[in-house]
C-alpha cells in the first residue's frame, strides 16, 4: 500500500499528472470517476497567487468528490512560496505538490520548475521550508536533472526526503530533452531501490499503454503511475489500466454512448465552472480524442470546435448520437 504521508492511495495507485489548461475540476472528476486514485491541479504560479491574479486563484476550486486532490505550484522565491502555501491551504487540498519539472523557458529562466535543477540546495531548503509551513503533505514533481550530464536524481530524491517531502514523482527526461526521445525509468528504478528511501516514487514519462504500466510496476518496481498525455481525451485509460492489472485483458475500448456522454459532461461541468463563454472555448480540446476513430467525423467536430454557443455543440453531440449509433471502437 502506498501512502503520502497519513493518505492511503492504494497499491500502485494511478495517478492523473498536472497539465496545464488540462487538469482543470470538470477533467479531474471524469478521471477520478474512471479510476484515477490521486488527481493533481495544473501547476499555479505562487507569485500569481500572492497578487490574487484571478486566473491564477480560480485553479485553486476543487470538488469535493476528486478527493484526494493535491494542488501544485510553482515559483523560486521563498517568501512567495510561503505565503501562497497558506492560500492554497484555504481551499483544502489534501496534498501540496511543488513542480520543479516545467521546462518551458518562462518558468525556467526564473530560476522556478526544473530551472531548480541547477540549484539542488534551493530545491531542498524551499522544500524544508515549505514541509515546516503546513501541516499538509508536501509532494514534489520533477525530473531526472537538468540534462544528461547532471542527472542527481539519487542525491535529490534523499535530500528531499530528508527534509520531510511525503513522495516524489519523476518523469523520467532531463530538462534538456524537454518532451524529446523515450523516458528513462532506469535512473527512477535506482531511485526507488535504494534502501534509504521510504516515501512512495512514483515513475512518469510515457505511460500510455496498461502495458507499459504494468512494466513500471514489475519490472522497474515503482509505486505508482503518474499519467499525463494518454488520458486527454481519454479518462477512460484509467479503468483500462485497472482492469488489465485484475484481469490481463485488455477492456473493450469505451462506447460512441460513453462518449457522447462524456463530452456532455464535461462540457457543462466546465460551463458550471467557468461560463459558457471559457467552458465551450477549453473543453474543445478533448474532443478529437473522444471520438477519435469515427469516420468522416469532421463535419461533426468542425461544428463542436467552432461555435461560441453551448447549445450548438450539445447539438452536435445528439448528432453524433443520432448517426453513429452502434459504431463499434476498436
Ligand atoms: C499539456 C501539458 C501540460 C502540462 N502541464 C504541467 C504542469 O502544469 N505541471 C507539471 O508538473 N507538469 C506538466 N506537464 C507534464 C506532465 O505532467 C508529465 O510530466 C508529462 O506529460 C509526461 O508524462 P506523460 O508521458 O504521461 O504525458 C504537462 C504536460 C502536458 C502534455
Amino acid at each position: 500500500m502506498a501512502k503520502i504521508g497519513d493518505i492511503d492511495v492504494g497499491e500502485f495507485p494511478l495517478l492523473l499528472a498536472p497539465m496545464e489548461d488540462v487538469s482543470d475540476p470538470p477533467f479531474r472528476a471524469l478521471c477520478k470517476e474512471q479510476g484515477a486514485d490521486v488527481v493533481y491541479t495544473e501547476f499555479i504560479s505562487s507569485e500569481g497567487l500572492i497578487r490574487d491574479a484571478a486566473k491564477s486563484v480560480m485553479k485553486l476550486d476543487i470538488y469535493e468528490k476528486e478527493r484526494p486532490v493535491g494542488i501544485q505550484i510553482f515559483g523560486a522565491n521563498l517568501e512567495s512560496m510561503l505565503e501562497s502555501v497558506e492560500i492554497v491551504e484555504k481551499s483544502g487540498p489534501d496534498i501540496i505538490d511543488i513542480n520543479f519539472g516545467c521546462p518551458v523557458k518562462k518558468v525556467v529562466s526564473k530560476g522556478a520548475g526544473a530551472g531548480i535543477l541547477k540549484d539542488i540546495d534551493l530545491m531542498v531548503s524551499l522544500t524544508e521550508a515549505m514541509v515546516k509551513h503546513t501541516k499538509l503533505p508536501i509532494t514534489v514533481k520533477t525530473r531526472l536533472g537538468w540534462d544528461h550530464d547532471s542527472i542527481k536524481i539519487l542525491e535529490v530524491a534523499e535530500r528531499l526526503q530528508d527534509v520531510g517531502c511525503k513522495a516524489i514523482s519523476i518523469h523520467g527526461r532531463t530538462r534538456a530533452q524537454m518532451y524529446k526521445g523515450e523516458a528513462d525509468w532506469r535512473p527512477i528504478a535506482e531511485v526507488k531501490d535504494n534502501p534509504r528511501m521510504h516515501i512512495p516514487v512514483f515513475g512518469n514519462g510515457d505511460v500510455d499503454t496498461p502495458e507499459r504500466a504494468v512494466e513500471m510496476r514489475d519490472e522497474y518496481g515503482l509505486d505508482g503511475a503518474m499519467i499525463g498525455r494518454a488520458s486527454i481525451g481519454n479518462p477512460w485509460f484509467f479503468r483500462e489500466v485497472k482492469h488489465y492489472f485484475k484481469t490481463g485483458e485488455h477492456l473493450a475500448p469505451p462506447t460512441l454512448q460513453e462518449r457522447v456522454e462524456a463530452a456532455r459532461r464535461h462540457l457543462q461541468m466546465s460551463i458550471d465552472w467557468k461560463g459558457e463563454k471559457l467552458g465551450v472555448f477549453e473543453t474543445r480540446r478533448h474532443y478529437t480524442n473522444y471520438f477519435k476513430g469515427i469516420p468522416h467525423f469532421k463535419e461533426y467536430r468542425m461544428k463542436m470546435v467552432t461555435s461560441d454557443d453551448a447549445a450548438d455543440v450539445f447539438k452536435a453531440f445528439d448528432e453524433v448520437e443520432r448517426d453513429f449509433a452502434g459504431y463499434e471502437f476498436v
